[in-house]
């Protein structure tokens, strides 16, 4: 019998969206106003998710307080309230999209999680725009 377990999180950071071999043209007619050279942020709302079996002795999948902290520690503190681009190594040659987001969290979270259980990470950059990873 396998329960999901998720956890919401959030965390706001500025980004930019662009091609450094691109023209400006090509990155406005493509990102757009993420294209911004002097960045923008987004409230990005994060749902963590954990499939697996029941313990039989505590009843749980996973422990909510091992898992909140978990994000705290790999997510929180290294996102919110940073400039994605120049702040966070993973995003220095990768464009800091939601997806490219989504799968960086994974990432980090995955080596945490017991391996038996299944990880999905989906990301809301917006209230109507999100991506989902589950590796
Ligand atoms: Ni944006």
């Amino acid at each position: 019998m396998k329960v999901k377990v998720s956890r919401k999180a959030h965390f706001n950071a500025a980004h930019r969206l662009f091609r450094s071999d691109w023209s400006f043209e090509k990155n406005e007619d493509i990102f757009g106003k993420c294209n911004n050279p002097n960045f923008h942020g987004h409230n990005y709302e994060l749902v963590v998710s954990v499939t697996g079996e029941i313990d039989q002795e505590t009843g749980f999948v996973v422990d909510m307080k091992v898992l909140k902290d978990l994000i705290r520690d790999e997510v929180e503190e290294v996102l919110d309230h940073k400039n994605l681009n120049i702040e966070v190594p993973e995003f220095e040659k990768l464009n800091p999209t939601a997806e490219n987001i989504a799968v960086v969290i994974w990432n980090k979270l995955r080596p945490h999680i017991d391996a038996s259980k299944e990880l999905e990470v989906v990301l809301f950059e917006t209230p109507r725009n999100f991506v989902t990873y589950s590796g």
